[in-house]
């Protein structure tokens, strides 16, 4: 069967800046399928392609609004308003960062099958957007921790041990590899 592989901190994947997605043909559907069933399963709200090992600039969310596929996402616009919320992260198993980011975004971006569409998000959605952009330039929830938290959460995080989970799904995932 072929699996996705979480990538868990300190795998170098998650410092990958995530290049632009050309091709929408082939196994890219799949792949964000494998993406989505992954984030059901460990029940996150989203999960960009650098979490599972992929450089390509894409994430899926659900934070409540449905799934959402995001290829090659912008943030045009983000509101001056922010607030600060805890959030979690399925790369960070067991650490929660309080994280200021702003409460509406507009976003440009292709779904899976290369259509662009612009929209505007709030509340969880943004947040989640701006969460996963951040995977997409290899930035993650500790670094927004001050250094010294930073140093005694990174000291304590390599000894989790890599997960492995596997989807239902038994599609091949070659993209990006
Ligand atoms: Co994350």
């Amino acid at each position: 069967m072929e699996v996705l592989e979480l990538r868990i901190y300190p795998n170098s994947c998650l410092r990958v800046r995530a290049k632009s997605v050309d091709e929408f043909q082939g196994d890219l559907k799949d792949t964000l399928q494998l993406m989505a069933d992954m984030m059901y399963a460990t029940k996150g709200i989203g999960l960009a392609a650098t979490q599972v090992g992929i450089g390509l600039s894409m994430f899926v969310i659900d934070a409540g609004e449905g799934l959402i596929n995001f290829i090659n996402p912008a943030i045009l616009e983000r509101s001056k308003k922010k607030s600060k919320m805890e959030e979690g992260c399925l790369s960070l198993p067991g650490v929660t960062v309080g994280v200021k980011r702003s409460e509406k975004v507009k976003v440009k971006a292709q779904n899976e099958n290369g259509d662009f569409f612009e929209r505007e998000f709030s509340g969880l959605t943004a947040r989640a957007i701006q969460h996963e952009c951040d995977h997409l330039c290899g930035r993650l929830i500790i670094d927004y921790l001050n250094p010294v938290r930073h140093f005694m959460v990174a000291a304590n995080l390599p000894t989790l041990k890599q997960k492995r989970i596997s989807t239902t799904c038994e599609v091949a995932c070659s993209v990006g590899k």
